[in-house]
């Protein structure tokens, strides 16, 4: 069965592109998985790390809202073996349009639909809002992937996530379940990183995945060379937390 995550927080810059690209590469890479990412935020940046051109997409993500030209054209299978539906800022002319049509939020789901079949995982990079990008990401999900920055505010956020899920379960019936909440950007000579971790850890429980992901600067850089943390910095802390990562959303099937 094809496997379908979204990584969502409507917090801004807590690692939910960094983590739907490497985690996506490593999917493919160490567990010979094949991987879809459909990237449904207009940032491009899930695309624009994995090394595509996203200032010179002949289609992207928005044709296919618009059923505008067949998905295999859209299609982009990148040199790590990962295929992508990409997106650039063209998608933020959608949402307004988007947000007027009947069935608007399963536009997504109807979609892609047709390849879902070809896949083990479907992952689906959001922007950092509750918009109708968000929540046609959540309904075409099963799960979702919550990455949380140690930061005060990324913890706060938290209670914004759940009231997000339960929405999508209630008022959308969609029964969307947590794949795992993953501590991001954690720096061990900060106090407040352990103290947010330690507070994420007693709300989620069992829900909070494993693997922790350092700050490092080696996950900074690896988008600027459009490489994964496995290639740009095999033997590094970044490299090994997100194998980590990898092995534990392997085992969530
Ligand atoms: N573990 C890390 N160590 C160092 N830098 C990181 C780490 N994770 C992410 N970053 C950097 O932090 C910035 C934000 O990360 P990213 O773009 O993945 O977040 P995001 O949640 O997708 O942001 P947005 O909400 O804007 O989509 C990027 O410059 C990224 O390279
Ligand atoms: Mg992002």
């Amino acid at each position: 069965m094809t496997q379908k995550l979204a990584v969502f927080n409507m917090k801004g810059g807590v690692a939910k592109s960094t983590t739907a690209y490497n985690l996506a590469v490593g999917l493919v890479k160490f567990k010979k998985q094949r991987v879809l990412v459909i990237d449904i935020d207009p940032q491009g940046n899930a695309s624009a790390a994995l090394g595509i051109p996203i200032w010179q997409l002949e289609f992207q993500l928005k044709d296919v809202l618009q059923h505008k030209v067949p998905l295999a054209q859209v299609l982009v299978t990148t040199a790590s073996g990962v295929d992508v539906i990409p997106s650039n800022i063209l998608l933020a002319e959608e949402e307004i349009p988007i947000s007027g049509r009947p069935g608007r939020e399963l536009l997504l789901k109807k979609a892609i639909a047709p390849i879902l079949d070809k896949y083990n995982f479907v992952l689906i990079d959001c922007p950092p809002n509750v918009g109708v990008f968000a929540i046609n990401a959540l309904m075409a999900s099963d799960g979702v992937i919550i990455p949380v920055d140690m930061s005060y505010l990324g913890l706060l956020g938290v209670q914004g996530i759940e009231h997000a899920l339960t929405l999508v379960r209630d008022q959308l019936d969609h029964p969307i379940a947590i794949a795992g909440v993953l501590a991001t950007r954690y720096d061990r000579r900060n106090n407040l990183s352990k103290e947010v971790l330690d507070a994420l850890t007693e709300h989620f429980g069992s829900k909070m995945f494993k693997t922790v992901i350092p700050e490092t600067v080696k996950i900074r850089e690896a988008p600027s060379h459009g490489q994964s943390i496995f290639e740009y910095d095999p033997n590094g802390v970044g490299a090994s937390s997100y194998r980590e990562l990898v092995n534990e959303v392997y085992r969530w099937q």
